[in-house]
C-alpha cells in the first residue's frame, strides 16, 4: 500500500510551492503570528486537503496542468484548515499537534486565538479575490460549517441522547464540509457542471467521513507519538464518537459511566476497556470501509491519469492509517 507521499507524489512540486507561498502570505502579517504561522506549517502535516485539491484539478485538465486560481483554492484549503486545527486545540485544551507543541501551548491562548482569526481572514480575502461567487459560496459555507461543528461538538458533550445521525452531521461539519465544498470549488473553477460536478462534491464529502471516522477509531487505538496529538481525548472530554456510540448499544453499564461524566475513580479506565472489547472498534471500521469506497466510486468517471490514480488509492490510504 502506497504512503501519503507516494500519493502525491503528482502534485509534490506543486505543493512545495504552495508551501513557500503560504509562508509568504503569512510572513507578512505581525511578527508574533508570523512566528506562529511559522511554527505551525513547520511541524509539516500532511498537506491532505491542498493535495486533493491539486490532484483534482490535474485530473480535470486536458494536459494536467495547473491554473493560478487552482493553486489559490488549494492554499485557501490549507489556510482554513489549518486555522480550524488552532481554534481546535484551544477548545480541546490540547496540548500537541503534528509531533509538536500546540500553537496556544507554545505562545499563549491570546496568540492562538488571533492567529486562527488571522488565517480564517487571509483564508477569506484571497477566495474573494478569486473573483467567482459560486466558489465563494461553497468555501464561506466551510467556515460556518467548522463553527457549527465545533459548538456541536461542545453541545452533544455526555449526552446519550445524541443519535448516530448527530454524530455523521458533526463530523460532516468538521471535517467533510471542507474536502467536499474544496473539491466542488475545483470542478467549477475547471469549468464542470451537472452530476460530474456533484460526484467531486460525494468524493470529498465520503473521503472526509471515513478520514474522521477512522480519525475517531485511533483516538481509542492510538498513542500520542504515532498520532502527533494526545491519544483517549476524545472520551475523557465527553466526544462520544463512533466506536463509543456503537459500545453504548452493547453495554447498559457504559450508559450510567458517561452519564456521570466519570465521576468515580476508575470510570474512564472501565470505559475505555468496555468500548474495546465490544464489537464497537470493527463496526466503525466497516463505517469507515463503506464511506471509502463510496469515495472512489464517485470518480470513476475521470479520465485517465497519474492523478486520477491517486485520487481512487487515497479513501483506501485513510484505512490504512489504522494498521
Ligand atoms: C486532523 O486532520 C483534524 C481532523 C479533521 C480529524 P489531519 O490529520 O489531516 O491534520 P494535518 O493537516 O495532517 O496535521
Ligand atoms: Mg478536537
Ligand atoms: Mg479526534
Amino acid at each position: 500500500m502506497p504512503t501519503v507521499t507516494e500519493l502525491l507524489q503528482p502534485v509534490e512540486v506543486d505543493l512545495e510551492y504552495l508551501l513557500s507561498d503560504l509562508r509568504n502570505l503569512i510572513g507578512a502579517g505581525h511578527p508574533i503570528l508570523q512566528a506562529a504561522a511559522e511554527h505551525l506549517f513547520s511541524a509539516g502535516g500532511k498537506r491532505l486537503r491542498p493535495g486533493i485539491v491539486l490532484l483534482i484539478s490535474r485530473a480535470l485538465s486536458p494536459e494536467n496542468e495547473l491554473t493560478e486560481r487552482h493553486r489559490k483554492l488549494a492554499e485557501i484549503t490549507e489556510m482554513i484548515h489549518t486555522a480550524s486545527l488552532v481554534h481546535d486545540d484551544v477548545v480541546d485544551e490540547a496540548s500537541t499537534r503534528r509531533g509538536v507543541p500546540t500553537v496556544h501551548s507554545r505562545f499563549n491562548h491570546r496568540v492562538a486565538v488571533l492567529a486562527g482569526d488571522f488565517l480564517f481572514a487571509q483564508a477569506s480575502w484571497h477566495l474573494a479575490n478569486l473573483n467567482n461567487l459560486d466558489v465563494v459560496k461553497l468555501l464561506s459555507k466551510v467556515i460556518m460549517d467548522l463553527a457549527e461543528g465545533e459548538i456541536k461538538q461542545g453541545l452533544y458533550r455526555f449526552d446519550l441522547d445524541q443519535s448516530f445521525s448527530t454524530y455523521i452531521q458533526k463530523s460532516y461539519c468538521k471535517t467533510a464540509s471542507l474536502m467536499a465544498n474544496s473539491c466542488q470549488a475545483a470542478g467549477v473553477l475547471s469549468n464542470i457542471s451537472g452530476s460530474h460536478l456533484k460526484s467531486l462534491y460525494t468524493f470529498g464529502k465520503q473521503l472526509g467521513l471515513a478520514f474522521q471516522v477512522v480519525d475517531d477509531i485511533l483516538d481509542f487505538t492510538g498513542n500520542d507519538k504515532q498520532l502527533g496529538k494526545p491519544a483517549l481525548s476524545d472520551l475523557a472530554s465527553g466526544y462520544l464518537t463512533a466506536p463509543a456510540l456503537f459500545a453504548l448499544e452493547e453495554h447498559n453499564y457504559l450508559q450510567i459511566i458517561i452519564k456521570r461524566e466519570f465521576s468515580q475513580e476508575g470510570d474512564l479506565e472501565q470505559a475505555l476497556s468496555l468500548i474495546r472489547d465490544s464489537k464497537a472498534i470493527k463496526r466503525s471500521q466497516e463505517l469507515a470501509e463503506n464511506f471509502s469506497r463510496e469515495a472512489s466510486e464517485s470518480i470513476d468517471w475521470l479520465p485517465e491519469s497519474p492523478a486520477k490514480e491517486s485520487l481512487l488509492e487515497l479513501p483506501q490510504y485513510v484505512l490504512q492509517r489504522l494498521y
